[in-house]
């Protein structure tokens, strides 16, 4: 069954909201903490390895009644049983949505169309477990009986970037293989990842959901002309595999039907990291490490389904993230992981969000009269505090930003380690209470700055604070703390995607730029140039002439 459809703007919630808003725009979280002695208490989360601490935000019990009461108003209950019931929720591709299959226990049932998907999806798990032993043993060789030591993932956006972001979360847990990542159409890519290869110890993963991909096709057609001349055509069978739905076009491009691990259509490319999508995770880091990452995943999952909201750590950010979105007008979030590992986060997540709810018209087919999806960036602390956040500090633009630390390392040095937390907790903390004219006034005193010199720098100096942020303490960066982390981003999307009421799984937002590359590769190739607009028209020309 479908999801329901209601307009939130229409919710009676909505209505409290707005007109909580108009009390709430001005309040002061710091004297929300006066107030309040047990604010961080009340406005926390423990769970599993997790502290979420949401008190640095600009709510109060009101609040969060509120926005619990829209979750309910919208049905969440009803569209999270669907969702993971494996209903068609993708209703403009007509397809359930069940990445939470792939991570689910072997004994669950999942059904598409009456049809259980468990043993399917425990057969290729099955597939990519002994595939992944025989290369890190080093039974399974190249074609001149060497073992492998490179593995080239070819691949792009969903089919990228959660493999690229987790081989290099866990790099830790890494083994000898070293992993590489083409994804640009961009020569340069594909041509500097080549020249550190050697074809007879490289093996090459090609990932699309689609196998239609111009990016992905074409990276590997010149991989594939590398590799044949140093090899023959039989020996492609040795090191190309291939993931994909499409197992005709693998078949047609050379793969070996031993060599391909197939994925369902009910899998979203930007969600598809646990399915053999992650091949190259579990080559990197061994499949048992892959397997942890996934039980990670099931774990929040079951918090996820079972956990009444206001304990529920993904509805919890993703109510809140409403509330700066559609009342405060915030345009966007910041994600800053307090751990080089992460790096690759906000970038990942930058698909997962943008791609899944940057979209105008709602379930009913009707442009949305509220905003939806919101613009994320981020890059790991501390290098980010020296980059951007003078902007979310003194800036015009409210940036709710999500911290995410760990309490233990994993490099065992704790004097880094403290340093770097250090600076995670000071910087939540300088956004919440600012600076005051007489803080900033009492340094001075200290410094000796005084007369005209301090009154013309004391503006500057001045922190306004009151600026929201999310605190995710995590006990350690593990394979399954990781997993649990990527699930509760995956759910926060679906619930801002219920409430929104928009189709988050589908992205025709897409398909233009591609139709229109197609032929204009065509007009590039004829040298033909077809009916664009003067700009357009304008650029190609000069374009042709000079290239
Ligand atoms: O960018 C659009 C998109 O369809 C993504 O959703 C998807 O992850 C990516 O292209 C790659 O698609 P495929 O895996 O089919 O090559």
């Amino acid at each position: 069954m479908a999801l329901e459809n209601t307009n939130p703007s229409g919710t009676a919630a909505w209505q409290s909201l707005r007109k909580h808003f108009e009390d709430m725009q001005y309040v002061s979280m710091q004297e929300l903490f006066e107030k309040d002695p047990n604010r961080a208490s009340n406005l926390h989360i423990q769970w599993n390895d997790f502290l979420v601490d949401y008190s640095k935000n600009i709510v109060t019990q009101e609040t969060m009644s509120h926005l619990l009461d829209l979750a309910k108003e919208v049905n969440l209950e009803d569209a999270i049983q669907k969702y993971f019931a494996g209903d068609t929720i993708n209703q403009t591709e007509n397809r359930a949505v069940l990445h939470t299959a792939l991570r689910a226990p072997s004994d669950s049932k999942v059904l598409v169309d009456g049809q259980n998907v468990m043993p399917e999806v425990y057969s290729v798990k099955n597939k990519i477990k002994n595939f992944t032993d025989e290369v890190v043993n080093g039974n399974r060789k190249g074609f001149t009986g060497k073992q492998f030591t490179d593995i080239v993932n070819i691949g792009i956006g969903g089919s990228d970037l959660g493999p690229a972001m987790v081989v290099e979360a866990l790099q830790f847990y890494k083994n000898h293989l070293t992993v590489h990542f083409v994804s640009n159409v961009d020569g340069d890519h594909v041509n500097e990842v080549i020249k550190k290869l050697n074809p007879e110890t490289t093996l090459f993963v090609i990932v699309s959901k689609t196998f239609t991909t111009q990016e992905t096709l074409s990276n590997s057609e010149t991989i594939r002309n590398w590799f044949l001349q140093s090899a023959k055509q039989e020996d492609v069978a040795k090191h190309f595999v291939a993931v994909s739905t499409n197992i005709q076009r693998v078949t047609e491009f050379g793969i070996h039907p031993d060599n391909i691990f197939p994925m369902w259509d009910w899998v979203g490319g930007r969600f598809s990291l646990w399915s053999a999508v992650g091949l190259s995770i579990s080559l990197a880091v061994g499949f048992d490490h892959f397997d942890k990452l996934l039980k990670g995943a099931n774990n929040m999952d079951e918090h996820f389904k079972t956990t009444p909201f206001d304990k529920n750590i993904p509805v919890v950010l993703a109510l809140l993230s409403v509330w700066y979105n559609n009342f405060f007008g915030a345009e966007s979030e910041a994600l800053i992981p307090y751990t080089q590992y992460l790096q690759k986060l906000a970038p990942y997540l930058q698909q997962g969000i943008m791609e899944s709810n940057g979209k105008s018209i709602d379930r009913d087919g009707n442009p949305v009269n509220y905003q939806t999806g919101t613009i994320i960036w981020g890059e790991p602390g501390t290098n980010s505090q020296h980059a951007f956040f003078q902007l979310i500090h003194q800036g015009t633009k409210l940036i709710p930003t999500d911290f995410i630390g760990y309490v233990k390392s994993l490099h065992g040095n704790q004097d880094h380690h403290d340093k770097l937390m250090s600076n995670f907790f000071a910087q939540t903390e300088a956004l919440l209470n600012g600076k005051s004219a007489e803080q900033v006034l009492a340094e001075f005193e200290k410094q000796g700055i005084s007369g005209e010199k301090a009154e013309f720098l004391l503006p500057f100096k001045i922190f306004s604070g009151n600026r929201p942020t999310n605190t995710l303490l995590i006990n350690q960066l593990t394979p399954e703390s990781l997993g649990e982390l990527i699930a509760l981003y995956e759910h926060k999307i679906f619930v801002q995607g219920v409430i929104w009421n928009i189709f988050s799984y589908d992205q025709w937002g897409v398909e233009l730029g591609k139709q229109l590359a197609n032929s204009i590769l065509d007009e590039i190739h004829t040298g033909n140039i077809k009916e664009h607009d003067g700009s357009t028209h304008f650029l190609l020309k000069y374009f042709l002439d000079k290239k």
